[in-house]
């Protein structure tokens, strides 16, 4: 089917900084807790690092070539916390602060808005080590303190800021699962991170509304993650099953943004494992996303695990399976990606619609979705027929949720580039551009110059 987009719509592509930069330890660039992470053995596939990564830091004029090849409206990229504070406060370091004035400067001048993320995983480590990051009452405030010098810097030019990337992950991830940095394994600390998580990005948009917003005339929120549930039987207890996985998932860091509160079921469920906001807090956050912000990658059938219960998968993101009494499965019918991920086009329509029910049809934008593939380079190409149909089914059912009435705005690819997928490394490719091991050439894919079509066109 041929979806048509409006003129405004904002087709655009997403990396983050330490999987493209590289540079890990350059021009003054403090370590960040995923530079220590990865040497930890047995923590990343291969022992792989994002110590040179895409080489982003020194191919920045290549890099918005390719985009601008491409046609793409906006660049969403995230800025390295430890290249402008290299201990996470007190002294700024110029020679963070120029490289990225440079990447702004150099994407404007090929028409190509920036999109910002502050946060995108890569906490300076001496947070770490000082106070124990994302678990400490002050890191909202340093947060914040960080945040305010990038809109001092750079929001000029700067117009759509995003404060955290995937609260979820961080959470369940980092501090549940130990599977991402900072690798903690713990039932209670996933729920004091995201709390932390929520009032930094509160913190950070109060600083932006009252100090920068009027002059510098911005949007700023927050992106969260969330894949759809769908319940594998029409029974009550299913349905039930699957609108708690999605509370659990997506309303844990939206409700807050959205009501001034987290979920009533997982207060119910969680008790004093889940931290409170003071009266003071719920105003400031309640709001405090200009736009909705979602990530989206997959589909899971959710049914009900009362009497039953299995373990969640890390790679299902299934979060903490025991708190929410959900059992997670695919349907042997759908397709795969390479991150044994589903394909399931349909589900993305109808988390968009969960989401303007839940949220009174807020703006929202698509701020990554994509998909691994073992992408062969033959003959100087790569033709990624399985990322195209990908993406023609995904922007095709964005584009039904649009005819719908949901209020989506614009769309990033992840990725721009094939780069460090976190725990497995370089082995898994999101990219629509290949990039070439060693000489770190970039090759557009088949995906690149098909999607540029689709710019061109506002269609699919
Ligand atoms: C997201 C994340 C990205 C990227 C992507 C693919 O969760 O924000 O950094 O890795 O997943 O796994």
């Amino acid at each position: 089917m041929n979806q048509q987009f409006s003129e405004s719509f904002i087709w655009g592509s997403a990396t983050s900084s330490y999987q493209v930069e590289g540079a890990w330890k350059e021009d003054g660039k403090g370590p960040s807790i995923w530079d220590v992470f990865c040497l930890i053995p047995g923590k990343v596939y291969e022992g792989d690092t994002g110590e040179i990564a895409c080489d982003h830091y020194h191919h920045i004029t290549e890099d918005v070539a390719l985009m601008k090849a491409m046609g793409l409206k906006a660049y969403r990229f995230s800025i390295a916390w430890s290249r402008i504070l290299p201990a996470g406060r007190g002294v700024e370091n110029q020679q963070g602060i120029d490289f990225y004035n440079r990447l702004i400067n150099e994407l404007l001048a090929a028409g190509i808005e920036p999109w910002v993320t502050l946060y995108h995983w890569d906490l300076p480590a001496a947070l770490e080590f000082e106070i124990d990051g994302w678990l400490s009452t002050e890191i909202a405030d340093i947060f914040a303190a960080y945040a305010s010098i990038c809109f001092e810097h750079f929001g000029d030019r700067v117009k759509n800021w995003i404060t955290i990337n995937e609260a979820w992950v961080i959470s369940i991830l980092g501090y549940g699962h130990g599977v991402f940095a900072p690798g903690k394994k713990s039932n209670d600390l996933p729920y004091v991170a995201g709390h932390n998580l929520l009032l930094a990005h509160a913190k950070a948009v109060n600083v932006y509304r009252t100090k920068f917003q009027q002059q510098q005339k911005g949007v700023i929120g927050i992106t969260n993650n969330c894949d759809f549930r769908e319940p594998l039987t029409d029974s009550i207890a299913d349905k039930e099953a699957a609108q708690r996985a999605l509370e659990f998932f997506l309303a844990w860091f939206a409700d807050p943004v959205y009501k001034g509160d987290y979920p009533a079921v997982m207060k119910q469920r969680l008790n004093n494992r889940l931290p409170t906001f003071t009266e003071a807090e719920k105003t400031l956050l309640k709001g405090s996303s200009d736009f909705f912000g979602l990530n989206h990658y997959t589909t899971m059938y959710a049914c009900d695990a009362t009497n039953n219960k299995k373990e969640g998968s890390v790679y299902g993101n299934g979060g903490l399976s025991e708190d929410q009494d959900v059992n997670l499965s695919i349907s042997p019918d759908w397709k795969l990606t390479d991150m044994q991920w589903a394909i399931v086009p349909w589900g993305c329509k109808k988390i968009l619609q969960w989401i303007a029910e839940r949220y009174d049809n807020p703006p929202i934008f698509i701020t990554e979705n994509g998909g691994a593939f073992d992408d062969k380079l033959i003959d100087g190409k790569v033709d990624d027929v399985e990322r195209v149909a990908f993406f023609k089914g995904y922007i095709s059912a964005i584009g039904e949720a649009i005819d719908t009435g949901v209020n989506i705005k614009g769309y990033f690819i992840w990725s721009l580039l094939d780069n460090f997928e976190w725990a497995s490394g370089y082995a898994k490719k999101f990219g629509i551009h290949y990039v070439e091991k060693d000489s770190l050439h970039r090759i557009p894919k088949s995906s690149a110059l098909w999607y540029a079509g689709v710019i061109a066109k506002n269609a699919v």
